[in-house]
């Protein structure tokens, strides 16, 4: 069994507050792009994990995790060899790990028949990490809680991003911490969207490149750009090449540049090389 694990961009990102539990309380529009990494799975006595990434290829590796998590309600006495193939850089703030995760889940669900309902995978997911419960319910969705709560969301718009990292990662914890934000208040009615979401959902609905990148916000640049000061010129350059908006992917490093067409996208991709050790150019997925 080949399955591919697809990176997210938080299209807009707020804080509602810091929760009792240390995690913040958040609302985002997250959507998957094209760019995956890719599982394959076949027959073993016991859990075996490898990967392309050396540096990856352990214990701790959320993959694993997953597996030994649903191995759990496996009622067969089976296992399984799981082969990562790395493609979604690290501390890049494009989910890479969370992706691999609810994948794993999500396939092995299948290959051992557990047949786990998805709401019960989405849980199983919560307890992997904030973005798992995102990825198994994808291509798009608005993100609240945690992360732990997904309302999936459909359109067909399909636009065209340009990726660029230093070679210098931001670890996830740092940025948060560095928000300072003040304890989560209950007084919002849990139901009702904040404007940014409103304005993004109705970017999406338009098709239009030019809504979406005028919609896009993620405060998360607000303590993430001074911590690694190149991200401000990188993000000058990705203007420079025709992005119509650039923000940060999730809390960093990696920059994501909403481009007007595939042809700025890829020759943006090209053209950034210089700036940035690892770039690429390709459209979201709008289904899975
Ligand atoms: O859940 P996950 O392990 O992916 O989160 C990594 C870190 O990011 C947490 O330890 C926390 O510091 C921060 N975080 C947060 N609020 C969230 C999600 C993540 O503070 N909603």
């Amino acid at each position: 069994m080949i399955v591919s694990a697809p990176a997210k961009v938080n299209l807009t990102l707020q804080i509602l507050g810091k929760r009792t539990d240390g995690y913040h309380a958040l609302e985002s529009v997250m959507q998957l792009l094209s760019l995956a990494d890719t599982l394959t799975i076949t027959e073993a006595e016991q859990i075996e994990f490898s990967c392309s990434d050396p540096a990856l290829a352990c214990e701790e590796n959320l993959v694993v995790r997953a597996a030994r998590l649903l191995h759990r309600q496996c009622p067969r006495a089976i296992g399984a060899r799981i082969h990562l193939e790395k493609h979604i850089p690290a501390q890049a703030g494009l989910g890479g790990g969370s992706s691999d995760a609810a994948t794993a889940l999500q396939a092995l669900n299948e290959f051992w028949e557990v047949r786990l309902p998805d709401d019960d995978l989405t849980a199983l997911g919560a307890q992997l990490g904030s973005d798992v419960p995102f990825f198994l319910n994808g291509p798009c969705g608005v993100v609240r809680g945690r992360g732990e709560s997904v309302t999936p969301v459909v359109h067909r718009t399909t636009c065209h991003v340009v990726l660029a990292k230093p070679s210098q990662g931001l670890s996830t914890p740092r940025v948060y911490a560095g928000l300072h934000a003040p304890p989560l208040t209950t007084a919002r009615p849990a139901t009702r969207l904040l404007p940014e979401t409103l304005a993004m959902l109705h970017a999406l609905e338009s098709g239009s490149p030019d809504a979406i990148a005028r919609a896009v916000h993620n405060e998360l640049e607000g303590p993430a750009l001074p911590m690694l000061p190149e991200l401000f010129t990188l993000r000058e350059r990705m203007l420079e090449e025709g992005c119509l908006a650039v923000l940060l992917c999730g809390s960093g490093s990696a920059l994501c540049g909403i481009c007007p067409d595939e042809a700025t996208a890829r020759h943006a991709a090209i053209d950034l090389t210089n700036d940035a050790p690892w770039t690429w150019a390709g459209p979201w997925i709008t289904f899975r």
